[in-house]
């Protein structure tokens, strides 16, 4: 284990090297009240023993190797930097300059940064949307069928397929016969999975990508496991992707002094999963609490929508007449933090050991909600943002997001072609994306639903256009 390694090799070596708080002895007092002298003296460099996550010896190579094998991966790699980081270095070893990238609209930015860098040209496919519910739902075999003639009749070029699973909201689709349909059209497949790597851990829950049978999937250590915030880690399976291209990646991203304790923080997370019965069995208290929440919120007024992960619950907003962003800083005012405020709902994160009371204490904010005035309670319908099922961009991100740009006012933008992502955070799912033109629809939902937005980024009153 790579906890032990480091110990082992504080115990044994003298200090005379990087990082220069020379193992915690030299950290601002502030700090060093805080970290116990025992884990700052493991904040260790790239020391032999060691090694890094691009090297092939050493703990962190064993570590890796341990983890991969549990999943039954062929390789994997640890990192420092989120998803994000992980995400971009596998587009950037997955696909050349120019290479095409099939994605969903659901998209985290990550994935557009990656390809404004890697000059990867994405074509983006639709998501089934919930009016109902004011959310996406993940693609469904006939969907992506569909998708995929789409492709071949626009006679469109794709070397890799993006799946976003489980969607931020909880939903899972089904990955099996996902990446099969994939394989059958020679394409290789990777799978953000940044909030399903606990999907292994219960039997009851989705299948995860691995086991699906994915090709490249991206696990966010702290998202979806009980990992330190930055960790996550990069599986590679099968020969659709070239290993060694992945690591010159990898190479082109990555800190060249990666944090031995997050790297530590990142094989303990991985493993959680198969630590069994205790992962099974706190999942399954998850889901019971899942349960029980739903059940006294939906009693208490509240429309709690489909779930397929116990960890995160999110509150259908329309029919009370407020957007989840009013509702968050409603609940913010009562010290309720939630992780997910959108138009339509807002999603908590509950977490594998939710406080004790915390439905309790969230059920007395939610109390003193009050209703609008002039509000009916009843369901409403929220429409998607009208995309076409399959969208190239007029050009590719990178040379809008590089060009010459200048900023207009929404309205004005109709025709042109857009220089910059819009994309509220959270989620950090854009809503209009680089490289795209501008359509009549899209600007007056944008125009109808920015009020919507406004609380998150007001930058939705204008746009930066190319030149
Ligand atoms: C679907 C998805 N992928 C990737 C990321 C990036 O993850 P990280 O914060 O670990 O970089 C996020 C972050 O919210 C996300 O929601």
């Amino acid at each position: 284990m790579l906890l032990n390694a480091l110990q082992q090799t504080a115990a044994s070596t003298l200090p005379l090297h990087l990082p220069a708080h020379g193992r915690g002895t030299g950290l601002p007092p502030g700090l060093a009240a805080l970290i116990t002298p025992q884990l700052a003296r493991l904040d260790l460099p790239e020391l032999p023993s060691l090694g890094g996550p691009l090297l092939c010896r050493g703990a962190v190579a064993e570590a890796q190797q341990a983890i991969a094998q549990l999943w039954g991966s062929r390789s994997c790699w640890f990192g420092v930097n989120g998803s994000t980081g992980l995400l971009q270095a596998a587009l950037l070893g997955a696909l050349g300059p120019g290479q095409g990238l099939l994605c969903p609209r659901n998209l985290h930015r990550s994935v557009l940064h990656g390809a404004v860098l890697a000059g990867i040209e994405p074509i983006y496919y639709n998501l089934p949307f919930a009016e109902d519910w004011g959310m996406h739902r993940p693609v469904d075999v006939t969907w992506f069928h569909q998708v995929l003639e789409t492709l071949g009749s626009q006679d469109c070029t794709v070397n890799l397929v993006l799946l976003v699973n489980p969607t931020y909201q909880g939903l899972s689709a089904p990955l099996t016969p996902l990446v099969q349909l994939c394989h059958d059209h020679g394409l290789a497949v990777l799978v953000d999975e940044a909030h399903g790597s606990h999907f292994r851990g219960h039997d009851a829950l989705p299948r995860d990508a691995l086991a699906a049978g994915a090709d490249l999937v991206v696990h966010s250590a702290h998202k979806s496991l009980p990992g330190l915030t930055q960790t996550a880690v990069l599986h590679c399976c099968g020969e659709r992707v070239c290993k060694d291209e992945l690591e010159q990646g990898l190479l082109l991203l990555q800190t060249s002094s990666p944090s031995s304790l997050l790297l530590a923080a990142t094989e303990l997370a991985a493993a959680w999963p198969h630590q069994q019965p205790l992962a099974a069995g706190l999942l399954s208290r998850a889901m019971d609490r899942w349960n029980q929440w739903q059940q006294e919120l939906t009693h208490g007024g509240w429309l709690v929508s489909p779930s397929d992960d116990p960890l995160r619950l999110r509150l259908c907003t329309m029919g009370r007449g407020h957007s989840g962003l009013e509702l968050d800083d409603h609940l913010l005012a009562f010290g309720v933090a939630g992780e997910l405020p959108e138009p339509a709902g807002l999603t908590f994160y509950m977490g594998l050991q939710t406080p004790g009371r915390a439905l309790h204490q969230l059920q007395q904010a939610l109390a003193q909600l009050p209703w609008p005035q002039g509000h009916r309670q009843g369901s409403q319908v929220m429409p998607p943002l009208p995309t076409p099922l399959l969208a190239r961009s007029a050009v590719p991100p990178r040379t809008a997001w590089f060009g010459p740009s200048r900023r207009l006012p929404l309205q004005q933008a109709v025709g042109h072609v857009v220089a910059e992502a819009i994309t509220p955070y959270p989620p950090g799912i854009p809503l209009l994306l680089p490289g795209e033109r501008l359509d009549e629809a899209r600007c007056t939902w944008l125009l109808r639903y920015s009020h919507l937005w406004q609380q998150l980024d007001d930058a939705l009153d204008t746009v930066k256009v190319l030149a």
